[in-house]
């Protein structure tokens, strides 16, 4: 044992150096990132969630949603993000500055949802009320929605209960088959409301500092503009599944 005291300073300086990269230079780096001021409309980004939404993160962690979903648009050259309309821009550091618990996802098996809340809002739905319906009733049965879905139903968020007199509002409208029995209804409960309004408040398109997202091309190249005939400059489409 004539090495003990070798090997004990050895993993001491492993430990401290892991700890430094992987703790210390993060926090020197980010600790005094602050939200970005847009001068030209006087807003703010990030922006706080609303308590709802905050709720719904929770949710959303303890579903495990992660597992599957990642939270992180890759940059040019890293992988096809962009090019697919995932985002506008590349995911940075300042667009997890108010998540509890930043959540950029362990494999991609469903689409990114970094800009979920941006593509899921058709036109005319400015309270983002038709899109948390159609989320509601994806969680509870996604292959309602895709019948080659291979997402797991969250139907345990919702309750399936007798209609009494008239049906509650808040009941899903589900295509036939994917409902209750009738005389019952499916009505989601207090956890997938929140789920719904994080998954609509999930929106990292904002042109920032480090990451600008590129002016549109004008048509017929006119002058005035750098960026790439190539470039992706804003899409709410769909993402390719
Ligand atoms: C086993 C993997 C898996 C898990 C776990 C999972 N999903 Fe999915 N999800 C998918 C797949 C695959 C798709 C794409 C196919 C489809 O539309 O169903 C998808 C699609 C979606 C979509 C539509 C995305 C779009 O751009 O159209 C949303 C929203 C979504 N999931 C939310 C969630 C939430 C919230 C949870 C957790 C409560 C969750 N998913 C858990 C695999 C998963």
């Amino acid at each position: 044992m004539k090495h003990g005291p070798f090997i004990l300073v050895g993993l001491l300086l492993a430990s401290a150096s892991s700890w430094c990269g992987m703790v210390l230079a993060p926090l020197v780096q980010w600790r005094d990132l602050q939200p970005e001021k847009d001068e030209g409309t006087a807003t703010y980004y990030p922006s706080r969630r609303s308590g709802l939404a905050e709720q719904g993160s929770e949710v959303y962690r303890a579903m495990g949603c992660f597992h599957c979903h990642t939270q992180i648009i890759r940059g040019r050259g890293l992988g096809m993000d962009l090019e697919k309309g995932l985002g506008t821009r590349r995911s940075v550091a300042i667009d997890f500055l108010y998540d509890h618990t930043v959540m950029p996802g362990e494999t991609r098996l469903g689409p990114d949802l970094a800009n979920f809340g941006v593509r899921s809002r058709k036109a005319g739905d400015t309270n983002g009320a038709l899109a948390r319906r159609s989320i509601l009733v994806k969680l509870f049965d996604p292959r309602s929605v895709n019948s080659a879905s291979i997402m797991p139903s969250y139907a345990h968020l919702f309750e399936v209960r007798k209609i009494s007199r008239t049906p509650s509002p808040e009941a899903l409208v589900l295509s036939p088959g994917a409902g209750a029995q009738s005389g019952f209804e499916v009505v989601p409960k207090p956890e997938a409301i929140a789920l719904a309004a994080y998954l609509t408040s999930l929106d990292s398109q904002k042109s920032v500092f480090v990451a600008p997202v590129p002016k549109p091309v004008k048509k017929g190249g006119e002058k005035g503009t750098n960026a790439s005939p190539s470039v992706v400059v804003e899409t709410h489409s769909a993402p390719p599944k």
